[in-house]
């Protein structure tokens, strides 16, 4: 398997587990269900961002990296993310949930959409696909979980 079919993988079961809680959040259900669900998605979405950049980005440095690059933009992102998913899972104001929520999934989808079209073909293109089952054979050993 190339690194960026696990990353895209996990990318699917983001997206449903963000429908779940959606859903819980548009049945109107009581704030706890709603924060229990974003506890569920929040330590593999973390260990994704956190596994994305230390085993993927470092070998796209030379091609995408540097300031105002796309690595630099989407690790930008990623702590934006990991900001609102703290918010989101510590006991929020149930009132504040749904703006918040609206944020969070805005902000995730964006930046799954900009991965899936932009990054991961680049990754692709650039690293090949003997060197990408390597990045993930590689995390594989230390990922973080
Ligand atoms: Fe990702």
């Amino acid at each position: 398997m190339r690194i960026i079919d696990r990353f895209s993988s996990e990318h699917d079961v983001f997206l449903e587990q963000l429908e779940v809680i959606e859903r819980l959040v548009r049945a109107d259900a009581p704030a706890l269900q709603v924060v229990a669900a974003m506890r569920t998605l929040a330590a593999p979405l973390l260990a994704h961002a956190e596994n994305e950049e230390r085993a993927l980005f470092p070998d796209l440095e030379p091609t995408m990296g540097g300031e105002g690059g796309p690595l630099a933009m989407l690790t930008e992102e990623h702590a934006t993310i990991h900001g609102q998913v703290d918010e989101l899972t510590s006991d929020p104001a149930a009132h504040r949930i749904p703006d918040l929520l609206d944020e969070f999934q805005g902000l995730l989808r964006a930046h799954i959409e900009k991965e899936e079209q932009v990054l991961f073909p680049a990754a692709a293109q650039i690293l090949g696909d003997d060197r990408l089952a390597r990045l993930d054979r590689d995390l594989e050993r230390t990922a973080a979980a």
